[in-house]
């Protein structure tokens, strides 16, 4: 997914991509803003899109960079968030080795780390690493193939309990029909036609050792069914869908 993809998809971004922050269940990330966040800091949004974190941001730190690659994408981040003063907006590609990208206190980075290439990963992830201050704070949010397998597992269930009613897919829903063994296996997923890496927790935990973070804590940010399927059932209950929400530090910088 290059930035000419997000741009393209900017103006309809609201259909394609859903506001992981507004569908958290037990507002995990909210707390976790809450804890961190302060006058004195700076937080980076790297891979901000069309900023639906910005406003949480901008309300809890001093100061907020926000970087994309793509223009379009901060373009309508900038016209949503023109009442806050202290974010600034840098198109930066965080997928170049060594690219500069800022100085940075909390470093959150929601559904960015999506390309289905390791090296790529890796490199945004040393790019981050690198944007953080000492006693910094990554957090880190990122599919999870598990999830998306419980949720194959749930239609299954539904289609056996009600074989008529058990049409109800969002759009951008995962049909592990249409993939290889070898896709699922790297958990390469099409979301919207479009190949997505889905993380396993121990596969995410390690990538983010091997690039030099620390693991402090590992949690689900778990979102109603509603996000995956039109109408569930009301017996479609916990355990939810969810992505995985790491906050990682970097080695000697515990806090
Ligand atoms: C699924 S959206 C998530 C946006 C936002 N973090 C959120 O949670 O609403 C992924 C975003 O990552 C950005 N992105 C992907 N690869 C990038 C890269 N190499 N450098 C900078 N931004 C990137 C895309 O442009 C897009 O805006």
């Amino acid at each position: 997914m290059d930035a000419k993809h997000w741009d393209d998809v900017a103006a309809e971004y609201d259909d394609i991509v859903f506001d992981s922050l507004a569908a958290d269940l037990r507002g995990h990330m909210t707390a976790l803003l809450n804890r961190l966040g302060s006058k004195r800091k700076t937080a980076g949004d790297f891979g901000c899109g069309v900023g639906k974190y910005l406003p949480a941001l901008a309300a809890r730190f001093g100061r907020v960079i926000a970087m994309d690659h793509s223009a379009e994408c901060l373009v309508v981040a900038q016209k949503s968030c023109h009442r806050f003063s202290n974010i600034e907006y840098h198109t930066r590609n965080l997928g170049r080795p060594r690219d500069p990208l800022a100085h940075v206190d909390v470093a959150l980075c929601a559904n960015v780390l999506l390309a289905p290439s390791l090296r790529q990963r890796r490199i945004m992830l040393e790019n981050i690493r690198r944007s953080l201050k000492p006693r910094g704070r990554l957090l880190l949010l990122a599919p999870s193939l598990e999830s998306a397998l419980l949720t194959h597992h749930r239609r299954q269930e539904w289609k056996r309990r009600a074989p008529k009613s058990a049409n109800g897919w969002m759009p951008g829903s995962v049909r592990f029909a249409s993939h290889s063994a070898r896709e699922i296996a790297n958990g390469h997923l099409r979301l919207n036609r479009v190949l997505t890496k889905h993380h396993l927790r121990e596969e995410l935990e390690s990538e983010l050792v091997s690039v030099g973070f620390r693991i402090e804590n590992v949690r689900k940010l778990e979102y109603p069914w509603s996000t995956e399927f039109d109408a569930p059932p009301k017996w479609m209950r916990e355990p939810y869908p969810w992505d995985w929400l790491i906050v990682g530090y970097v080695s000697g910088t515990r806090g």
